[in-house]
């Protein structure tokens, strides 16, 4: 099929042509401008609700850029909350982290910090404080409770919002993006693969990397060979956020492996599918080729859906030049020891694809770092980074 090489220009055109410049992936004035007016001002998804299946189960997160680190915990009646993991007393943290993420729970859905014994309700109030007594007649307990950040929970996913004042309801945020995302059985598909690394690069190298097909020829030749055309279909642009289809070469260069492991199960990437289980707003147009929907939830999120696979990508910055990657890919739990064979030989073959992919990203930052180019190039398939960059900037009112 012969396409025209500037559509998405033509159909965007607000967004130019030119080149964008490199300054915002290497200046940390602007690293630090971009936590202050983006990440601690939009709705950041932090887990899933089937993370903590029973009242009184929690889940903490350490959100790097903020210097903090964020408790989600059920409680009694249901409801997740979001507190700072940050005692009310003298700050010890309330709950002792093990690492990015820590996961525990209590039936009594309390929490108590180690340092002097106060404990929190699942609510963030302080239910009990040893030798009370001797605090000054003028604190007042009800009124220092645990920090509250917003919290809230669309197709599953827990997102959480720093932002201290007002903010936009999550649904209204995600606005047409959540729509057409929605209704696809994440919480059917639930085995899953989680990979994370720190880079040394800043965040946008990350997500542009992730935000393209231009590179499967070359960075994927190894894992992926001519299985993925190159291009993108249904490219939307929703608001701050974007989805694309990314589709497959019919008949392409599947390995012998990967043909077997498609046979036996419908785990595998490289697998068409008979029936669909996609949101109708998804390969509307039921192209045979389609292989996976790709979106952006600005501004950290890749979700991606497939035929039996959700995954993504999540980029947690720490600092202009470096950022925390988080992978998952999720499956529905095997039901046969060939299902199983079949899933593990898809998930090598998705560890391999993200290793070439983040692969380039450490180098590219340096070479950006050098000074040596002030602007980069990008051809029209590469729409989903332009518009990232438009977005950044609008918020960064530049
Ligand atoms: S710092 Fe938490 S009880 Fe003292
Ligand atoms: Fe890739």
């Amino acid at each position: 099929m012969t396409q025209e090489n500037n559509r998405w220009s033509k159909k965007y055109p607000e967004l130019g042509e030119g080149p964008i410049p490199v300054e915002p992936y290497v200046s940390e004035e602007i690293y630090d401008q971009e936590v202050e007016k983006i990440f601690k001002k939009t709705w950041l998804k932090v887990g899933r609700d089937d993370e903590l299946p029973k009242p009184g189960d929690y889940k903490v997160k350490k959100i790097g850029f903020a210097k903090t680190s964020i408790i989600m915990i059920r409680g009694k009646d249901g409801r997740v909350r979001g507190f700072h993991n940050v005692c009310s007393h003298r700050g010890n943290k309330v709950i002792v982290e093990t690492g990015e993420e820590t996961f525990g729970g209590r039936k009594s859905a309390l929490m108590t910090c180690r340092f002097h014994g106060w404990v929190y309700d699942a609510e963030g109030q302080i239910v009990n404080l040893p030798e009370e007594e001797k605090f000054s007649p003028c604190f007042e307990k009800e009124e220092n409770g645990l920090t509250p950040v917003h919290i809230d929970v669309w197709e599953g996913f827990i997102f959480i919002n720093l932002d201290p004042g007002e903010v936009t309801p999550l649904k209204e945020y995600l606005g047409e993006l959540g729509d057409h995302m929605s209704g696809f059985p994440y919480d059917k598909l639930t085995k899953g693969y989680r990979y994370y690394t720190y880079l040394d690069c800043n965040w946008k190298v990350a997500h542009d990397a992730f935000a393209e097909a231009y590179h499967v020829e070359t960075i994927h030749a190894g894992s992926f060979p001519n299985i993925f055309s190159t291009g993108l279909q249904n490219v939307q642009l929703l608001g701050d956020h974007r989805a694309t289809a990314v589709c497959m070469n019919i008949d392409g260069g599947e390995t012998p492996v990967a043909k077997i492991a498609t046979a036996k199960s419908r785990s595998s990437l490289v697998k068409r599918a008979e029936s669909s289980m996609l949101p109708p707003g998804i390969n509307p147009d039921k192209r045979e080729d389609f292989g996976f929907e790709l979106s952006v939830i600005f501004p950290n999120l890749l979700l991606h859906v497939s035929e039996g696979i959700w995954f993504l990508h999540q980029f947690w910055p720490l600092a202009n030049n470096q950022t925390l990657w988080e992978g998952q890919y999720f499956v529905k739990e095997p039901e046969t020891n060939s299902e199983r064979w079949a899933q593990e030989s898809a998930i090598v073959l998705q560890r391999n694809a993200w290793l070439e992919d983040t692969a380039t990203m450490e180098a590219t930052q340096i070479a950006l770092e050098s000074g040596a180019k002030k602007f980069m190039h990008l051809q029209d398939d590469e729409i989903l980074i332009r518009h990232g960059f438009h977005v950044v900037e609008k918020y960064l009112e530049l």
